[in-house]
């Protein structure tokens, strides 16, 4: 018998570290899950699921307050920002009563309370009156990330939301709201509450919304935003906030210039960092973090001490929950005697902008960087059966091969189900497929992926 009580703890139950524990389980292992707060995690309660849970609901309300030009009138349409939480509440906790169930199923002990790293097989357990110290062979840090807050004067002021507060906000749908960061997080509510019918401005401090990904997607989605009616300041970098009455204003720097924005709420979205504080004791921390306080891990997730790993938002790289649901399964693997299997340059990044945005793999600048000769084409969706259909707005398909063998390396799509259509690609690069390969495999009609055939044909 083991001298510690458990084969694995994990600490966090968010992606990373549930379907970790779900992996660890398969192999035998006998494993612990502690939890501070709400199973499923950034994720589950306060990310993915409830945006796009919204976004369901947002969706429905434009389509259904502008479809007379397809036949269809609707009266008395409303949208009830009350109704839209509780359902978002709903959705969340069906999920997580779905983990729940499965952890129990798999006899993974779950553990409710505050987890502290005290030495390399020891973990403290504070906030639960009957667990107070683990033990552990292996231990695993999945304690996620939490929004990280910029030193604009007035960041404090009522009314200044990050994106957890403002998925709770209800009553009346908002007037105006300006949002500061045009990542990801930015221009998902930008979507969201613009389809509500909020007027809503973005402040980006880079050229380009998502300065993160392929220049045109970001030029592509200024211009669509600004046909829906939402206003884009990119090289505008925010340096206060003030009350004024009632309302928010947002001063920004755009071209040398001051300038000011009024609105009912402020949407703060400039990044995260990660949940590090408190996870080690003093002693052990210094040993761990890395810079801006991410974990530090080697390509087999290790710490500085071997036996304990770190998975998902913790330890940086691309902050998805499919990246640390795999990192999470990865370790397991790891620990169990297995070499490391994931392609972390082959993760799919999906934005759920409308249409949707996705991207994999090289842009054409990052092959350039690295000194890759690429052909590279951009087929236009315009043509595409279902893009007419269903009326969706301008969009492309982007395709980077290489020149040498026409192995496809990577793909940026803006186009109707591009975050389901980004699998295809992702298979297809990660598989050394060629765009010849991608071409002549028949694709269905009438669909948004036949497009993708289109592309590689092209
Ligand atoms: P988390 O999900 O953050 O989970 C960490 C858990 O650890 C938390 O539950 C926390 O309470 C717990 N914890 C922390 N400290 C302790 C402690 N000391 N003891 C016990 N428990 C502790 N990603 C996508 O792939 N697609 C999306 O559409 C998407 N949308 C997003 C939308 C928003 C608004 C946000 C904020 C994020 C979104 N993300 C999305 C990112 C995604 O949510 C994260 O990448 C993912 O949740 C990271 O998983 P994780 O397991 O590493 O950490
Ligand atoms: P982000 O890093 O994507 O974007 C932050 C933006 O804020 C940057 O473009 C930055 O230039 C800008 N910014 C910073 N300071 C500024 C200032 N003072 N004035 C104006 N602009 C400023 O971070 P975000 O949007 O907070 O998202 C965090 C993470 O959440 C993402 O990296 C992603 O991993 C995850 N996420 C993923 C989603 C998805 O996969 N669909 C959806 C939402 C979040």
């Amino acid at each position: 018998m083991s001298e510690f009580q458990y084969d694995l703890v994990i600490i966090g139950a968010g992606p990373g570290g549930y379907e970790a524990a779900y992996e660890a389980a398969d192999y035998g292992m006998k494993v612990a899950l502690v939890e501070k707060d709400l199973v499923g995690g950034t994720c589950l309660n306060r990310g993915c699921v409830p945006t796009k849970t919204m976004m369901h609901s947002s969706d429905a309300y434009r389509i259904a307050t502008c479809s007379e030009g397809i036949g269809i009138t609707a009266t008395g349409v409303k949208a009830d920002l009350d109704r839209i939480i509780d359902r978002k509440e709903e959705v969340s906790e069906t999920l997580r009563d779905g983990i729940l169930f499965l952890l129990k199923k798999k006899k993974i002990d779950y553990i409710q309370g505050t987890a502290q790293v005290t030495g390399e097989h020891t973990i403290a357990i504070s906030g639960n009156e009957e667990v107070s110290e683990l033990t552990a062979s292996n231990i695993m840090i999945a304690t996620g990330s939490e929004p990280a807050v910029p030193p604009i004067p007035g960041i404090d002021l009522p009314g200044v939301l990050d994106s957890t507060a403002l998925l709770e906000l209800r009553g009346e749908i908002m007037k105006d709201f300006v949002i500061i960061g045009g990542g990801v997080i930015g221009i998902e509510f930008a979507t969201i509450y613009s389809d509500l019918g909020t007027k809503v401005t973005v402040v980006e401090a880079l050229d380009r919304l998502l300065p993160n990904m392929d220049k045109e997607l970001g030029r592509s989605l200024k211009m669509n935003f600004k046909n829906r009616g939402i206003d884009v300041h990119t090289n505008a970098m925010v340096e206060k906030i003030e009350q004024r009455g009632d309302r928010l204003v947002c001063f920004y720097k755009e071209k040398d210039k001051v300038q000011e924005v009024e609105a009912d709420h402020i949407l703060v979205c400039t990044g995260r960092r990660p949940v590090t504080k408190g996870i080690f004791t003093t002693e052990l921390e210094e040993k761990v973090l890395g810079e801006r306080g991410f974990l530090k891990v080697d390509d087999c997730y290790r710490t500085a001490f071997p036996n304990i790993y770190g998975i998902g938002d913790v330890i940086g790289g691309t902050m998805l929950a499919h990246t640390a649901t795999a990192e999470g399964r990865d370790a397991v693997a790891i620990m169990n005697g297995h070499e490391p299997e994931i392609n972390q340059n082959v993760v799919a990044g999906c934005i759920y902008t409308s249409p949707e945005i996705a991207s994999v793999g090289l842009t054409q600048d990052e092959a350039k960087a690295a000194g890759i000769d690429v052909i590279v084409k951009k087929f236009p969706t315009s043509a595409n059966g279902k893009t007419v259909i269903e009326e969706l707005d301008r969009g492309f398909i982007k395709l980077v091969a290489s020149k040498e063998d026409h192995t496809l390396l990577g793909a940026q799509l803006m186009c109707g189900r591009a975050t389901d259509i980004i699998g295809e690609l992702a298979v297809a690069i990660a598989n050394g497929l060629t765009v010849e390969e991608v071409a002549n495999t028949i694709h269905p009609h009438p669909t948004f992926v036949e497009a993708v055939c289109d592309a590689a044909r092209s």
